[in-house]
């Protein structure tokens, strides 16, 4: 059974999350949650998903055009959020593809992958609709499964129990559904809002299948996969469950991880990946073979190429670590470093919009902003690249085989040559030309014997009292 049609319920309001961010935009494991069932869906094989968008629909549509940019995901905008059925209606609305039958799924389920649809779709071979179920411990919050005879006869919401008998029933709607395109028609056009919210219910389609004798078969699935959000309780959860199945999925392919590491779903790993304790690795992150994040690194959308060490404690964004280069510890790579092959950045070393050539060395200390950096040059500790007058940012260009003694400060704009020498404690202010040594120190003197004088002097200003 093919279904080539997805509608994704994305427009409710969220209330729970106590949150000015839309519901379904809240991340899990740095990405939005409705992501998850726009992929699901996509890998499922529809060609043709609908989300319906409605309060805070700016952010939802923005980030859809971002992430999945071209035809087969599209919104349509449900005005005034009268519940789920509507919702359902909206989207059925802007189907193109009006025979066979429509996938609906609510966006704040992120477990759910395309394995799952194809079992709820697959269904469908033998029912009118098919839902997906699953059996929890704490039912609180979802719709109850109602059988007769075993079978599935209606969803009956939490807020609309009656008896004890409903109160006692622990099989529970995972708001996914497969429906053939005419009936879900009549039974949305059916709907009424008799129910403790007032709204119009999706979840009733289920009770207008059975009355009009068509088939209905249910699902039952695990019930990780089926975690909604509601709250952030529920998002710490799920969050909880996606790390969990995202670092499993790197370990059956080569990657080191030990406890305590948290991976975005969107990371890239090789084989032979080593990834200590308290390693978080966010946003498009890539490790290459062999390279190693040391404990505690936080690593936002970098490229760590092969064997590459990244020691503890450094926080590095939006940056590329070269082959076999070093880093850290409590090295601070801002946006725009490209850390050349084998060169090493050391402890306390800020580095921003910079590129340090291969094999280059900036050990300790130092910060490095808005420069270019030859291969080999040796960046002494200490050294500061000033690059802002107060109100613009200026260039340094080092060529390569530079020594830059420590503490220098280097005024940009201004370019160093090839091979050039800058004596320790240099305030370098014009060019240096390639091969040049560069001295800029106010001359020392010795003054014999002065240390003891200068010492009876600071002693007896403090027995006076005086400063
Ligand atoms: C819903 C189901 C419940 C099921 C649970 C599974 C209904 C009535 N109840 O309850 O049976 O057990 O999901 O997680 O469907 N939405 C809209 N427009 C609206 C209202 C909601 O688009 O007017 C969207 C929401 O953004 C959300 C989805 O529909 O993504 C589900 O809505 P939500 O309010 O979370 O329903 P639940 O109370 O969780
Ligand atoms: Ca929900």
């Amino acid at each position: 059974m093919e279904t080539t049609t997805a509608i994704i319920l994305a427009a409710g309001h969220g209330t729970r999350m106590v949150s000015t961010l839309q519901k379904v935009m809240h991340p899990v494991c740095g990405v939005p949650m409705v992501g998850y069932a726009v992929r699901a869906a996509l890998e499922a094989g529809c060609a043709d998903v609908v989300v319906v968008v409605g309060h805070g629909r700016g952010q939802v549509e923005e980030y859809l055009a971002e992430a999945f940019p071209g035809a087969a995901v599209r919104a349509a905008v449900q005005a005034v959020q009268r519940g789920t059925g509507d919702a359902a209606s909206v989207g059925l609305e802007a189907v193109r593809e009006t025979s066979g039958s429509v996938l609906i799924l609510n966006g704040d389920v992120p477990l759910v992958t395309a394995v799952e649809l194809r079992l709820v779709v697959s269904e469908l071979s033998n029912a009118e609709l098919s839902l997906a179920t699953c059996v929890v411990e704490d039912p609180t919050g979802y719709g109850r499964i109602l059988r007769k005879a075993g079978r599935v006869t209606e969803i009956r919401e939490h807020r609309d129990l009656r008896g004890d008998g409903d109160q006692c029933v622990c099989e529970v709607n995972g708001g996914i559904y497969a429906v053939k395109f005419a009936l879900l028609r009549q039974a949305l056009a059916a709907l009424v809002p008799q129910n403790a919210q007032g709204e119009l219910y999706l979840t009733d389609i289920v009770g207008h299948a059975t009355t009009v004798g068509a088939r209905v078969e249910a699902v039952t699935l695990g019930a990780d996969a089926l975690a909604g959000v509601n709250d952030r309780e529920q998002l710490n959860a799920v969050e909880q469950g996606m790390y969990e199945r995202v670092a499993r999925r790197w370990r059956l392919a080569g990657v080191t991880i030990r406890p305590g590491v948290r991976i975005d779903a969107n990371v890239h790993l090789e084989p032979d990946v080593t990834l200590e304790s308290g390693v978080v690795l966010r946003g498009h992150t890539r490790v290459a073979r062999g390279a190693t994040a040391d404990v505690g690194c936080v690593l936002t959308d970098v490229d760590v190429r092969e064997g590459a060490v990244v020691k503890p404690y450094c926080v590095a964004t939006r940056s590329s670590i070269g082959p076999g280069a070093q880093v850290g510890p409590f090295s601070h790579l801002r946006k725009d470093s490209q850390i050349g092959e084998n060169a090493h950045v050391g402890n306390f070393v800020e580095t921003k919009k910079t590129r340090l050539g291969p094999g280059a060395k900036a050990n300790h200390l130092a910060y490095l902003g808005d420069s270019v950096i030859g291969e080999r040059t040796n960046i002494g500790a200490g050294t500061i690249l000033c690059n802002y007058d107060g109100f613009q940012k200026h260039t340094t260009c080092i060529g390569p085989d530079v020594f830059v003694g420590s503490d220098s400060q280097v005024v940009a704009p201004v370019t160093i040559g090839a091979g050039a020498y800058i004596a320790t404690g240099t305030t370098v202010t014009h060019d240096v030309p390639a091969g040049a040594l560069a001295i800029g120190r106010v001359p020392q003197q010795n003054k014999d014997g002065y240390a003891e004088k200068l010492r009876a002097r600071l002693k007896s200003a403090k027995d006076a009292g005086k400063t």
